[in-house]
């Protein structure tokens, strides 16, 4: 089961920090997940909308200047990285969930893929986009149609993994709280993988390979090696 960096390795560090992505890579994971927000056209790794709980500053992320949002404090003394310096930090030592937290990311993180693959030891195969913004996800598809992406859900959809499957993705990324052996029967069925956020419980690993789980998401990367 592959175990991949939740926000980085965000249980031991401030998340989606360069400092949480480092010490991922020290713990020797094959892969890292973070969120990405595009703002005054810079694309930021940052999971909230709004700024409160995780900085020191104020407001929705996606309305605010460059300026104000490098000088923020994310914890620890760190800032909000952009997804070029963590790109830079990791260059192709290990797989990256790029998460597409909303519009208008699609088209700069595939030219921002496409800069790393030439600059910073990428290839096409470290990378696996992924996003709960189908249509993004669908935009992304259509700009970089050689690259994995993965569907996520939050919830336990009708058809099962069938919209995974008309996204053409590689992955159903699902919730811990809704997976079940029939949701990963069916997403297998139809030729994808299964990978389950966030399980930061060794005994919930369990629970989840006896499924046929192929990888979690963890905060927790040290748990698992
Ligand atoms: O990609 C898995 C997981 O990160 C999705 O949920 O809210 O933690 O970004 P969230
Ligand atoms: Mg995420």
């Amino acid at each position: 089961m592959q175990i991949i960096a939740h926000r980085g390795a965000s249980g031991l560090a401030p998340e989606n920090t360069l400092k949480a992505m480092a010490l991922a890579i020290e713990l020797g994971v094959s892969a890292i997940e973070l969120d990405v927000q595009q703002a005054d056209g810079e694309l930021w790794v940052f999971h909230d909308r709004r700024l409160e709980r995780c900085t020191d500053g104020h407001g929705v992320l996606a309305q605010q200047s460059r300026a104000y949002l490098a000088r923020l404090d994310a914890g620890e003394g760190e800032h909000i990285p952009t997804l070029w310096q963590v790109m830079a930090l990791i260059g192709g030592r290990c797989e990256l969930h790029i998460e597409l937290k909303g519009a208008h990311t699609a088209k700069p993180v595939a030219a921002l893929t496409r800069r790393a693959e030439s600059e910073l030891g990428f290839t096409p195969a470290h990378w696996v986009i992924s996003s709960f913004h189908h249509p993004e996800l669908a935009r992304f598809a259509r700009l970089r149609p050689e690259l994995r992406l993965g569907a996520l859900t939050a919830n336990l959809p009708l058809q099962h993994a069938r919209f995974a499957e008309q996204l053409g993705a590689w992955s159903l990324n699902c919730d811990v709280d809704f997976v079940d052996a029939g949701l990963v029967a069916d997403a297998h069925r139809r030729g994808l993988r299964v990978l389950v956020y966030t399980v930061d419980e060794p005994s919930d690993r369990d629970t989840l390979a006896a499924m046929g789980v192929d990888g979690i998401f963890t905060n927790r990367p040290d748990r698992f090696s």
